[in-house]
């Protein structure tokens, strides 16, 4: 049989992520050819601000520059297109238009339409860029761990807030000037709430647990709470108790298929390998039945690290063309869907929680007493400048918002669950 060697690539966005996966294509074009026998060539990049791009001498190599998104369409030549646009509308006409592989990094698109995409693509799709950059996470669960039953997937997925609580924590400062730091370093934007209110970590989480638990998860079942009410207070107090906080994305599964999926500040004891992670760093754990705990650590953003992840993915497109339909491995890593799964609400989920707020109408005996009144463990308790701090063992948050909301007055709520 003559096997195609050549093939030629699309890319939709020519920003950031655009830019580098152009770069990597071009200057690292050889070396991927040595080991994987596939030659990739760009033949066109379609994005609005094309015109804008000036001496680009990567840019300056490629055939097509094109605002005209039918030039891709269209163009019958083009076996794989790159979507890196981000957004919903434009990304989504492409992906489910589009009669050619794809590779995408578009977690929001992913999670808010994985059915309608997955079930109505005729073509491969890949997305490994879509979650922590350039750790090869979704391989691993969709390949590597193939024959574990995936007990859990938990983890650090955002490096905007991962930077943040690190930043405050070593350096004592407060979450606004962090955020503003970080926004000034580039590393939040200009509206950081899809970060920091956990809404990113929440789209990569709801593509890693629809891989794990071998059915499409559904991002509006996905309890999420974010580091937005967080004070150095909270941070000092888990210091001193021996825990670090971390936003932390988790889905796990029991034995009787109940599946728990959230996103929370949690504090992590310092043997905990995710509480090192620093910065916008990166870090998942997989508990599998049989491999136990794998721990995934690496850049989880920005353009060159993921890069590394998109052409990567290219180059499995390319093989997977080489290869017969019932060889390739599905999108989602599974041939048949596990229906037995129930998604249950993390609001009834026991756990430890640590709770922080301020009251000006009620002392602190009062909360101590409501708990107890409602047979909520008092661990450990404190009051510092007008802020109430409590350690609860073995409740709900449900009951815990239930117990504050009852009173009057209460402000910045700060609530983070204590990982055993
Ligand atoms: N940046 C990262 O570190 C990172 C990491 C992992 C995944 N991702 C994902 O990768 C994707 C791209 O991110 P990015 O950081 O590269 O974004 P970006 O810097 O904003 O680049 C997007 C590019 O696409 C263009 N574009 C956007 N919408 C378009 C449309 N409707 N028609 C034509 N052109 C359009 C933009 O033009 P304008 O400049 O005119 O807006 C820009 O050139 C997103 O889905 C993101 O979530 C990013």
């Amino acid at each position: 049989m003559n096997k195609k060697k050549e093939f030629k690539i699309a890319i939709a966005g020519y920003g950031h992520v655009g830019k580098d996966t152009v770069k990597t294509i071009i200057e690292n074009n050889e070396i991927i050819e040595k080991r994987t026998g596939i030659k990739l060539k760009i033949k066109t990049v379609f994005s609005r601000n094309i015109d804008k791009v000036k001496n680009d001498k990567y840019l300056d190599l490629i055939e097509i520059k094109t605002k005209d998104l039918n030039d891709i369409l269209n163009d019958k030549e083009i076996d794989i297109i790159i979507e890196v646009l981000g957004g919903m509308d434009t990304a989504k006409t492409l992906i489910m238009e589009a009669k050619k592989c794809i590779v995408t990094a578009n977690k929001a698109l992913l999670a808010n339409s994985f059915a309608e995409i997955v079930e109505n693509r005729k073509t491969d799709i890949v997305f490994e860029a879509s979650v922590a950059g350039a750790v090869p996470i979704i391989k691993a669960l969709k390949e590597s761990l193939v024959s574990d039953k995936i007990e859990s997937v938990y983890g650090i997925l955002n490096g905007t807030c991962n930077f943040i609580l690190t930043n405050m924590t070593k350096n004592n400062l407060d979450f606004g000037v962090v955020l503003k730091d970080a926004q000034d370093k580039g590393y939040a934007e200009a509206d950081p709430t899809f970060d920091i209110d956990g809404i990113d970590t929440a789209h990569k989480l709801c593509i890693l647990s629809s891989i794990a638990f071998s059915n499409i998860m559904d991002m509006n079942k996905i309890f999420i709470r974010g580091i937005r009410n967080i004070e150095l207070s909270d941070i000092i107090f888990a210091t001193e108790a021996g825990y670090t906080i971390k936003l932390i994305a988790e889905a796990s599964i029991d034995k009787n298929n109940n599946v728990f999926i959230f996103v929370i500040p949690t504090m992590l004891k310092e043997d905990n390998m995710l509480s090192k992670v620093d910065y916008a760093f990166n870090a998942i754990t997989v508990v599998g039945d049989r491999s136990g705990e794998n721990v995934f650590y690496g850049a989880g953003a920005g353009g060159r690290p993921t890069s590394s992840a998109i052409v990567s993915d290219a180059i499995t497109l390319a093989r997977n063309n080489l290869i017969t339909d019932n060889l390739r491995i599905p999108i989602l890593g599974f041939a048949q869907k596990n229906n037995d799964i129930k998604i249950k609400d993390f609001k009834e989920k026991n756990e430890t929680f640590y709770i922080r707020f301020s009251s000006s109408n009620n002392n602190f005996e009062t909360f101590n007493k409501s708990f107890l009144e409602n047979k909520i463990i008092v661990e450990e308790s404190e009051e510092k400048n007008n802020n109430f701090m409590f350690i609860l063992k073995e409740t709900n948050i449900n009951k815990i918002i239930e117990i504050i909301e009852k009173t009057e007055k209460i402000e910045n709520i700060f609530i983070a669950r204590i990982k055993s």
